[in-house]
């Protein structure tokens, strides 16, 4: 059968990238280690991935499909309340978990962590339901923005303090389709950060 479809638009102006920070066989790789990292950490478990969205929906997706374990899978849905370019430290639960995680193991996957507030406020009610175990997964992370300590177990990438899209993180919601993970040009994020 031929695919007569259109070859797919580019995601992103080529002009709105100052540079590729990271791209996607280097994404593909280091989930790959990670997953092998899960899968012998929790190896003879039965772990919940509790995914973030809406920006680690391609990491769980990918992660997931290198995982080999047995490992079940639900999201959340949270909005801080702020500026919109600060996160607040207070979050608010749009959807919640469908699944009771009493007595469960945990792994929240997030994107990317940047100031940390939104985990430790997540981390501090998904606490009040007393999970067995949880810890945190995160593709990316910016130890310079961090305004609390986070502990997070499984780091894809430290990251510079340099505004990203791609790879589900958005700019005001476009790009996420990007593969690569990208610095867009400064005076499209100017007032961003
Ligand atoms: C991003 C990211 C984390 C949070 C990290 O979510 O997915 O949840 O910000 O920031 P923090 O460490 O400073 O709290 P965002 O609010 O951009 O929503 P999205 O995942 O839907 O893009």
């Amino acid at each position: 059968m031929t695919d007569d479809r259109q070859p797919k638009a580019p995601v992103m102006p080529a002009d709105a990238i100052e540079t590729v920070m990271l791209t996607s066989a280097q994404i593909r790789e280091r989930v790959a280690e990670l997953a092998r990292t899960i899968d012998h950490d929790y190896e003879g478990r039965d772990p919940l991935l509790i995914f973030v969205m809406k920006g680690a929906l391609l990491f769980v997706a990918d992660l997931m499909r290198e995982l080999r374990g047995n490992f079940r899978l639900d999201f959340m849905i949270v909005s801080s309340y702020g500026s919109g370019t600060e996160t607040s430290g207070s979050v608010r639960i749009v959807a919640d978990l469908k699944s009771d995680i009493h007595g469960q193991d945990v792994l929240v996957v997030e994107d990317i962590v940047d100031s940390g507030l939104t985990l430790t406020a997540l981390l501090d009610y998904l606490r009040l339901h007393s999970p067995a175990s949880i810890e945190i997964c995160t593709l990316l992370s910016k130890p310079s923005r961090r305004r609390v300590e986070v502990d997070c177990r499984y780091v894809g990438f430290e990251i510079e303090d340099r505004f990203v899209v791609g790879y589900g993180l958005d700019f005001d919601e476009r790009y996420r389709g990007l593969p690569d993970i990208a610095v867009l040009k400064t005076p499209l994020t100017a007032g961003m950060e």
